[in-house]
């Protein structure tokens, strides 16, 4: 079989992403009924901060028998100069698969060429698959079905923007991205793409927000915030979707920004599901990269 790596989540199939989906489910009502990684390491690289990805990783890995390796910025010769490709040559004479959460894309893409192990994402500025993992098993496990719903994002068309559309296409959901002019979403050609959060949310069973400033978007933090304070998350909006629909966030949340406080701890939100979903969805995804 050939290597398998998970950097934009398309390598995945219909089929293939329903069986992780229904896979995740059945780890989240038995977590300890898989040991797809008895005896093995797996290496984790952060090259930015994390609290879900990290901890759902760390403790899913655990779960399947595993044992994690977390290797922060600073503590690896990447932080002086070896290149991602080197490091996965080496890595993969010690390891069942590699994660890492870093700035470009290319950096992922070297990792993965060189490696003889699966290289999984963890968060790029293009893409954030794995999070877009979780959030299709939330929405299952709120509807029961997938094929047919319609998922509305509202703010930056940034990188969970884009896994979304992306993911959420592959599963047969129907994703609509409102973002102001300038932060429009680009390479997700499926997603229904609008300036209006309104027109976005008519019919959602699901409205999803994300942070306005990203890591790494820092420098222009006031114009975002002034440029997508029409996008922010709160009962009002949430009303003009579907009857029933819920409210998501991949976190970490500012309050009183994109997602109002009463969105964010209230009875529509499945928030807080999907960040306990991370580690069920990424346990389903290690076992299936490790099978081959
Ligand atoms: N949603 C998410 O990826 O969270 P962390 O940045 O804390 O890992």
């Amino acid at each position: 079989m050939t290597l398998r790596h998970f950097l934009t989540g398309t390598e995945l199939s219909c089929d293939e992403l329903g069986a992780l989906l229904h896979h995740a489910a059945e780890l989240k009502a038995a977590p300890l009924s898989s040991r797809a990684l008895e005896g093995r390491s797996v290496a984790l690289i952060f090259e930015r901060p994390s609290t879900r990805t990290r901890l759902s990783f760390e403790a899913g890995v655990f779960e399947l028998g595993g044992h994690p390796l977390v290797l922060r910025q600073g503590e690896m010769q990447l932080s002086r100069g070896e290149s991602a490709g080197d490091t996965a040559r080496v890595l993969s004479r010690h390891v069942a698969a590699i994660g890492m959460r870093t700035g470009p894309d290319a950096v992922l893409e070297e990792l993965a060429l060189a490696s003889e192990v699966p290289v999984f994402n963890m968060l790029t500025a293009g893409h954030h698959p794995c999070q877009a993992l979780a959030d299709l098993m939330t929405l299952r496990e709120a509807f029961g079905r997938l094929e047919g719903l319609k998922l509305a994002y509202v703010g930056d068309g940034n990188n969970v923007a884009r896994s979304l559309a992306l993911l959420g296409a592959l599963a047969g959901v129907e994703v609509a991205v409102a973002s102001p002019d300038g932060y429009t979403l680009t390479g997700a050609p499926d997603a229904q793409l609008t300036t209006d959060p309104g027109e976005a949310v008519r019919g959602a069973h699901a409205v999803y927000a994300d942070v306005w400033v990203s890591m790494g978007d820092e420098g222009t933090a006031d114009a975002r915030r002034a440029a997508l304070a029409p996008y922010r998350l709160d009962d009002t909006l949430l009303d003009r979707a579907g009857p029933g629909a819920i409210a998501l966030h991949c976190l970490p949340a500012h309050p009183g920004e994109e997602i109002s406080a009463e969105v964010l701890y209230g009875p529509r939100q499945r928030i807080w599901d999907q960040a306990e979903n991370r580690r069920h969805a990424q346990k389903a995804l290690l076992a299936l990269l490790v099978s081959g």
